[in-house]
């Protein structure tokens, strides 16, 4: 066994891992950290809605800050979302309890024409806001975690007005209005750096860019479209040490593309198992893996599940979290579980485990 390591969450730690640097362990965080398995959160939720949340600075900050009260994180990821940019580019967003409905889905080269590339300093000021104030609250306690949806996964959005799974209006698309997909792509690509730039001018530390819908992709399709767009996203970033992590929901086929998108850090979803990964690409910073459905255990198997995704990263430099965002439906104490299990197992123990 190794020395048990309880140290206090850290900024250091965080960024450390994402450099390929050597930790005392792991940093951990959860995506989608704060949110409505928190009561607290349901609680400011009854009086606002989710939209007027991400707009207000003093709320947004004060949710983002909920889960790193209670489960002291190594990341705070700011409370908003992927689609708060695309209303600043001139589309009607709303949440409804099926999710989100953007208005006039974008089918041509004019549509994508009336889309506005704006200066998130004018347009997103309480971004900034809420950046800067999440800054002065954690200090160096953890790393403050910007994002954006990733131009792909936008565009599936645009495309199809909501989050229906058939992705049939984009791929049409791909066959019939390639100008206007590239047009839509390279547009969102710019966006997407100008907000990351602004996020980071603003204090965020380390940005994290979604491609959620990206796995829905065969590989040939994902090198076509996802990843010059993405590609394009990240080079455009004004940053210096700034790490960036590209997350994809079902990215077992695209991970040696992946690679090439110019991502200091690969978010791997739970299909794939770490081991595999690690080996696939032996010096790539990883995060993941753990499946957010294994949450919903008891908190003696969260426990062992995290202690066994630790084990499977042979003691390489990596970020602790889920495959995917954390279900609504997750249970405080699997939560804290999976914090503390994530806190108690050292560096040292991981590469001692098997590979
Ligand atoms: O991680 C965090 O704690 C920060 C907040 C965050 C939200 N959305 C808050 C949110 C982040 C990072 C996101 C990203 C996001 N949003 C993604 C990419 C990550 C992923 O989960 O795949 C996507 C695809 C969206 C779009 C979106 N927003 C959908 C499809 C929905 C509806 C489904 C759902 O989970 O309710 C949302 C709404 C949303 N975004 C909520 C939250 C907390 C729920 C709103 C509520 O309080 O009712």
């Amino acid at each position: 066994m190794g020395a048990v390591s309880t140290s206090p969450p850290s900024a250091a730690r965080f960024l450390d891992a994402c450099h390929g640097r050597p930790v005392d362990r792991a940093p951990a965080w959860m995506m989608r950290q704060a949110g409505r398995y928190l009561p607290e959160y349901r609680e400011v939720r009854r009086r606002v809605s989710f939209i007027e949340l991400c707009r207000d600075a003093d709320l947004a900050a004060e949710v983002s800050l909920q889960p790193f009260r209670r489960f002291a994180p190594d990341g705070v990821i700011f409370f908003s979302d992927i689609l708060v940019p695309v209303q600043a580019m001139g589309v009607k967003v709303e949440f409804d309890k099926n999710g989100p409905r953007l208005s006039h889905p974008i089918r041509t080269g004019d549509d994508v024409l009336r889309l506005r590339r704006f200066d998130p300093a004018a347009d997103l000021r309480f971004t900034g806001e809420i950046l800067k104030r999440l800054r002065g609250e954690v200090g160096d306690s953890a790393a403050i975690i910007g994002f954006a949806g990733a131009p792909w996964t936008l565009a599936c959005y645009l495309v199809e007005g909501t989050s229906s799974k058939s992705f049939a209006p984009i791929k049409q698309m791909m066959g019939w209005g390639q100008r206007t997909l590239e047009g839509l792509l390279n547009l969102l690509a710019d966006v997407i750096a100008d907000v990351l730039s602004f996020q980071i001018a603003s204090g965020a530390q380390v940005v994290q860019v979604f491609d959620t819908w990206a796995g829905e992709l065969s590989r040939e399709d994902y090198r076509r479209w996802a990843l010059p767009a993405v590609t394009r996203a990240i080079a455009g970033i004004r940053r210096s040490a700034q790490p960036v992590i590209l997350y994809v929901n079902g990215c077992s086929h695209l991970l040696e593309a992946m690679n090439e998108s110019g991502a200091d850090v690969l978010s791997v979803d739970w299909r794939l198992p770490l081991v595999e990964a690690r080996q696939r690409l032996p010096q790539r910073p990883l995060q993941g893996n753990l499946d957010p459905g294994a949450l919903l255990s008891p908190t003696r198997d969260v426990r062992r599940r995290v202690q066994a995704m630790l084990a499977e990263t042979g003691g390489i430099a990596h970020v602790v979290n889920l495959g995917h965002g954390v279900l609504p439906q997750t249970p405080i104490e699997s939560a804290e579980a999976f914090f503390e299990a994530a806190r108690e197992a050292s560096v040292a123990q991981a590469a001692e485990a098997p590979a």
